[in-house]
C-alpha cells in the first residue's frame, strides 16, 4: 500500500492546526442489519473468553475496526480482526484515489477484498468514503473542471461505486470532513467549484445508487460541543428540512490522551435527538511516547468513557476503532512523537484499553491470561515498564500543571497524583485572571478566581498512587504564579 506524500503533508498541516488552535478533540439500537440474527447464532459468550464483539453485541452495539488491506495476509491480524469486531471500515482502499485512479477507470481490487473479508466473518461494512478533499487521485485534484463537469464526475463516481456495492454496504460516509474548525465549510475543490450544494447532491446520488445503505456525514474535532460541531449540527438540520436523505453522523474521535470533551455524550445526544443515527467512526487515543503504565491506564479510562457515552445514547449504534494494533496505527506517521493509540500493543497483545472497552460494553473486564491476545499470553498485556510519569508525591498528593499561554488565553492540563485511593475528587486552585471557557475530563466551576474541578461519572475512582487528570482553557493570557492546587481540601506539592 502506498502512502500519498501530498496527502500526507496536507493532513499533517491540518492536524497541526487542530492542535495549535487548542481545539478539543474528539459516536441506535442496532438498526436492522444482518448482524443481530447472525450474532445471536454465535455461541453464548462464556465470561472467560468473551470477545469484544460479543460484549458489544450484548449491549446492542457494533464494535468495528479499520482494516488495512496490506495486513490481510497475516493470520494473527486476521484472527483478531474477525474474532473481535462486528463491523469493518477499509482504512484506505475505498477512498477515491484507490477506487478511481484514472477518470472512468475503476480499480475494485482492494474494495472487493474488503467486502469479501467482511462477508466471510459476518461483519457489517462501513464504506469510507465517497466525497472528500483528501486522498483524491491526481487527475481529480489537479484537474480544472467547470461546475457542470465536476458535478458529473461526482455523480458518475457515486453512481458507479455505490451502485456496484449496493446491498453490501451497511453505512456510507457520503461526505467526509466538510468543515473548518470554526464551523464554516472547508474550502475544498468541491466547495469552490460546486458550492455548498455538493453535499446535498452527493447524498441524493448515494441514495439513488444504494437505497439500503445508511448515509452518513463524518468529521473530526466535532466530538464535543464546539464551533465545528455546531456547524455540522446546523448543516444536518438544514439537510433534513430540505428532505435530503441523511441517516447519520459520524464522529471520528481521533483523540489525545487526557482530552476527552466533558460534553461528548451531550454532543452525540443532540444529533441523536434530530432522529439521526450516530457512530463513533475512527476512535483512537494517542499519547506522547514512550507510553508507561499510568498513561495506558488513563487511556483505558478514556476508552471506557467513550464507550459509556455511546451506550448512554440509544441512537449510537456502535464504535469503530481506527485499527486495533499499535503497530498498524496511522498515528506515529502523522503525529510526531505520538503513538500507542490503539487497543492492542505492537505484538497484538491486548492493552488495558482492550479490557476496559470490553468491560464497558458489559463484558468481562478481567485482564488475565485469556483475553483477546493471539499468542495465548497475558503476561505483558500492559506492555510498559511502570512509573507514574509524575513527580514523587509529597504528603498526600502532588500536582503537575502544564500551562500553555498565548496573548489571549491559556490551556492548562492538570494532573494530580494521590497516595490514597480516591472515590470521587475535587481539585481547587486559583487562576491569575480571566475565566474558564471550556474544560474536559472534569466538571469545572468558578467563583472569582477560584476554580473547582470535580470528577465526572467515569473518572472518580483513583487507585492508591494513581493520578487524575483534566484540562481547561481560559480567556486570559496572564502569567500564572505557581498555582497552589488542593485535592479534596488538602494542599498538594507543586511541580
Ligand atoms: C488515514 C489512514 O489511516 C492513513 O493510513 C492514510 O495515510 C491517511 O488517512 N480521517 C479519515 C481517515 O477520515 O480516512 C484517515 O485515515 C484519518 C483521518
Amino acid at each position: 500500500m502506498s502512502r500519498n506524500r501530498t496527502t500526507h503533508n496536507r493532513l499533517m498541516r491540518r492536524a497541526g492546526v487542530a492542535v495549535a488552535a487548542g481545539a478539543l478533540l474528539t459516536g441506535v439500537a442496532v438498526y436492522g442489519t444482518a448482524s443481530a440474527a447472525e450474532e445471536s447464532a454465535a455461541q453464548p459468550p462464556s465470561a472467560q473468553n468473551q470477545t469484544l464483539r460479543e460484549a458489544a453485541q450484548s449491549s446492542g452495539r457494533f464494535v468495528g475496526t479499520a482494516i488495512a488491506d496490506h495486513r490481510l495476509n497475516d493470520s494473527t491480524y486476521t484472527a483478531i480482526a474477525s474474532r473481535e469486531f462486528s463491523s469493518v471500515t477499509a482504512e484506505n482502499e475505498m477512498k477515491w484515489e484507490s477506487v478511481e485512479p484514472n477518470r472512468g477507470q475503476y480499480n475494485w481490487g482492494g474494495a472487493d477484498r474488503f467486502i469479501a473479508f467482511a462477508q466471510q466473518n459476518n461483519q457489517q461494512t462501513y464504506g469510507h468514503t465517497l466525497v472528500w478533499h483528501s486522498q483524491m487521485p491526481g487527475w481529480l485534484e489537479n484537474g480544472n473542471f467547470s461546475a457542470t463537469e465536476l458535478n458529473q464526475i461526482m455523480h458518475d463516481h457515486i453512481a458507479t461505486y455505490a451502485g456496484r456495492y449496493a446491498g453490501q454496504i451497511d453505512r456510507w460516509d457520503v461526505v467526509n470532513e466538510a468543515f473548518n474548525e470554526d464551523g464554516t465549510f472547508r474550502n475544498s475543490k468541491w466547495l469552490q467549484v460546486l458550492g455548498e450544494d455538493y453535499i446535498a447532491d452527493a447524498f441524493r446520488a448515494a441514495r439513488q445508487a444504494d437505497p439500503n445503505a445508511k448515509l452518513f456525514i463524518n468529521d473530526y474535532n466535532t466530538d464535543g460541543i464546539n464551533a465545528k460541531s455546531n456547524g455540522m449540527y446546523q448543516l444536518v438540520q438544514r439537510l433534513q428540512q430540505q428532505g435530503v436523505p441523511i441517516d447519520g453522523v459520524g464522529f471520528q474521535s481521533h483523540m489525545i490522551l487526557g482530552q476527552m470533551p466533558g460534553d461528548y455524550q451531550q454532543n452525540l445526544q443532540r444529533f441523536a435527538d434530530l432522529g439521526l443515527e450516530v457512530v463513533v467512526t475512527e476512535l483512537d487515543i494517542r499519547m506522547d511516547m514512550p507510553s508507561n503504565s499510568s498513561k495506558l491506564e488513563q487511556q483505558a479510562r478514556q476508552y471506557t468513557s467513550v464507550t459509556e457515552a455511546c451506550l448512554a445514547v440509544s441512537r449510537c449504534s456502535g464504535i469503530t476503532v481506527w485499527g486495533f494494533g499499535d503497530r498498524d496505527s496511522w498515528v506515529p506517521d502523522w503525529f510526531e512523537g505520538q503513538g500507542a493509540a490503539n487497543l492492542y500493543d505492537d505484538n497484538y497483545q491486548p492493552k488495558p484499553a482492550y479490557y476496559a472497552m470490553r468491560e464497558a460494553f458489559g463484558g468481562d473486564g478481567d485482564g488475565g491470561s485469556n483475553g483477546g491476545g493471539d499468542n495465548g499470553g497475558g503476561d505483558n498485556g500492559g506492555g510498559d515498564n511502570g512509573g507514574t510519569g509524575g513527580t514523587d508525591p509529597v504528603g498526600d498528593c502532588s500536582a503537575d500543571l502544564q500551562i500553555n499561554r498565548w496573548n489571549a488565553g491559556s490551556v492548562v492540563e492538570v494532573r494530580v497524583t494521590s497516595q490514597q485511593a480516591l472515590n470521587g475528587w475535587e481539585v481547587t486552585f486559583d487562576l491569575p485572571s480571566g475565566s474558564v471557557t471550556q474544560s474536559w475530563n472534569a466538571e469545572v466551576s468558578q467563583s472569582g478566581n477560584r476554580v473547582t474541578a470535580r470528577n465526572l461519572g467515569y473518572n472518580g475512582n483513583i487507585g492508591a498512587g494513581g493520578s487524575l487528570s483534566f484540562g481547561f482553557q481560559t480567556n486570559s493570557g496572564d502569567e500564572y504564579a505557581t498555582p497552589r492546587v488542593s485535592l479534596n481540601g488538602t494542599a498538594c506539592a507543586g511541580s
